[in-house]
């Protein structure tokens, strides 16, 4: 046992975050922090945060802040589900608690990075993310990516914190050159 579980972890978190002043500062305070957590007993994670879906990566809420300050969830990947090419529009820690995690970045290389239409994308790198490892996104400019599994890993569980309640993100079409704010839903309800 570490001492240092859930509760520690929200309340350091809301501290931090209440004293950063942008959100590189956020993403800097918070991710020791999510290092420390998911390196420690684990046990603040329950059957239903380790809830899959058949047919799409599962979201399981832990901790959604009243007021919309941050939000904190699961994230369970199977064998082959990826999600789309998406951004976030706010700063995230993504941390993994079991198997390995991969994103694939995208680098948005036209002028007006504000237009819907026009998007010119091209193709970053990949990152391997560990169990017991930590990765940070800032909003500077958006952070434009796609994350899963693939067909020949075992399942992963990921902890995603962001700096809001997360009910909707960008998705991109690399072929159109558009984007478009999707809603999403994850299994509170
Ligand atoms: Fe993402």
């Amino acid at each position: 046992m570490s001492g240092y579980g859930l509760n520690e972890f929200l309340a350091e978190t809301q501290t931090v975050i209440a004293q950063a002043g942008e959100p590189a500062d956020c993403v800097e305070a918070v991710a020791p922090l999510l290092h420390r957590l998911i390196n420690g007993s684990r046990d603040f994670l329950k059957p239903e945060h380790f809830q899959s879906k058949p047919d799409c990566y599962a979201r399981n809420a832990i901790h959604v802040d009243a007021d919309g300050g941050f939000s904190l969830y699961s994230l369970v990947w199977l064998p082959g589900q990826w999600t789309p090419i998406h951004d976030h529009g706010t700063w995230g820690v993504v941390g993994v608690v079991q198997g390995v995690l991969e994103e694939r970045n995208l680098i948005r290389v036209d002028p007006d990075q504000t237009r819907d239409t026009g998007i010119d994308l091209r193709r970053g790198g990949p990152i391997l993310l560990g169990e017991g490892t930590v990765t940070t996104f800032v909003p500077n400019p958006d952070h434009i990516h796609k994350t899963g599994v693939p067909e020949d890993r075992e399942q992963t569980v990921s902890l995603h914190l962001y700096g809001r309640a997360m009910n909707s993100f960008h998705v991109y079409d690399v072929t159109e050159g558009t984007r478009e704010r999707i809603d999403v839903f994850h299994n509170e309800s």
